[in-house]
């Protein structure tokens, strides 16, 4: 059978009873290489594991105008002129109660760091598929964690994705421990990243209206979480996703994507671009602190788009400690609480989250619903 568009694939998927899907998805995870092995080998078909579905909940045909842009804020001068960074403050604030998404320029990170990252990435996934697969796992108490959709065996549809996932704060692994093709920018590139996210929670308590160093405090900084993606090109991407809507689960997430571009964010039931701006790093708010705001800021759900050109590399960090064994508990902050804005979460652990979003895979519902009081 001849499927073409996504509304057709959904029909052959619930009529094709006979589809192996499972036979299928081990067999790929069994070669240890890849989505990028797949197209190094040539592929010029996307393979039906990797088909995505139409997406019901967004009426994609609604072509209002709306403001089509997340922001763009400079971080320079915020340290010494209280003007300038009650300015920023007021951007931040903004961005992340109605985006939950901002761009930053004028971070303090060289931009030939930022370029020696990607080229770090290029050089880890260029590799033969052979030096590759050491790597391959998914045994998550591994150092260094690469492999294919995370949630292979359980999302409804694989992404045309690969991710390396490296735990970096609290307790950074030797250096002998990491893929040598981007150990040292790993190692370079997380302390910036590190020293940028303190100051970048500094700016979102001061946004809640909270001491400065409340966020920081409470240990929002203390996991670091490496995560670095290939989206190889792709020869049909209309058929399947670099990835599927999701919100991220940590408290916040800072992410380095190249030139190519791809990264959607839903608002207001439409997908907004999430355009690669040279030099900039895309924050974002994660699920935990919408949580600990209690829904003032908000954790959005985007998605990556396949696309022709590729491969597509980027480096999202993580600030969380995932799934380390956590003995501190987060609820909505008791200081954003009144009578009129009573706690709409239960207190979790950073591990208990951690392990309910990882059960539930990308493509269901919201995980944080599921912790609304
Ligand atoms: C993520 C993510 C976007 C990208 O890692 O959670 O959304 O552009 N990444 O790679
Ligand atoms: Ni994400």
């Amino acid at each position: 059978m001849v499927v073409n568009s996504p509304a057709e694939v959904e029909s052959a998927t619930s009529s094709e009873h006979n589809y192996d899907r499972i036979t299928e998805l081990k067999a790929f995870d069994e070669t240890k290489a890849g989505v990028k092995g797949l197209v190094d080998a040539g592929i010029t078909k996307v393979p039906r594991m990797f088909y995505s579905f139409p997406d019901k909940s967004v009426k994609e045909s609604d072509n209002r105008e709306v403001e089509t842009s997340i922001p763009v804020v400079a971080l320079d001068d915020i340290d010494g002129d209280p003007i300038r960074r009650k300015k920023v403050v007021e951007i931040v604030r903004e961005a992340s109660e109605k985006w939950g998404f901002f761009q930053v320029v004028n971070h303090s990170i060289p931009v030939e760091v930022l370029d020696e990252m990607l080229d770090g990435v290029r050089k880890f996934y260029d590799q033969h598929a052979e030096v590759k697969k050491q790597w391959y796992t998914r045994d998550g108490s591994e150092t260094v964690v690469y492999n294919s959709n995370f949630d292979l065996f359980s999302a409804p549809s694989a992404n045309w994705r690969d991710t390396t996932y490296v735990n970096m704060a609290p307790r950074p692994p030797n250096a002998d421990e990491l893929p040598e093709a981007c150990r040292d920018i790993l190692i370079k590139y997380s302390e910036y990243i590190k020293k940028l996210g303190g100051c970048l929670f500094e700016l979102l308590s001061e946004a809640l209206g909270l001491d400065p160093n409340h966020l920081n405090d409470i240990g929002c900084s203390e996991g670091l979480a490496v995560l670095y993606h290939c989206y190889p090109a792709c020869p049909e991407p209309e058929l399947t996703l670099g990835a599927t809507k999701h919100a991220d689960y940590d408290f916040m997430t800072v992410l380095l994507q190249d030139h190519i571009g791809g990264l959607q964010i839903l608002y207001d039931d439409q997908w907004i671009d999430v355009p690669p701006v040279p030099g900039a790093l895309v924050v974002n708010v994660g699920d935990l602190l919408q949580l600990i705001s209690n829904d003032k800021f908000k954790s959005s759900q985007h998605k990556v788009l396949a696309n022709h050109a590729g491969p597509r590399v980027s480096v999202a960090c993580f600030f969380t400690t995932g799934l380390a064994p956590s003995s501190k508990i987060y609820g909505p902050i008791k200081e954003l609480l009144s009578e009129d804005n009573p706690p709409k979460y239960r207190e979790t652990t950073v591990r208990d989250y951690s392990l309910h979003y990882n059960a539930k895979g990308l493509g269901t519902t919201p995980a944080l619903l599921d912790f609304r009081l």
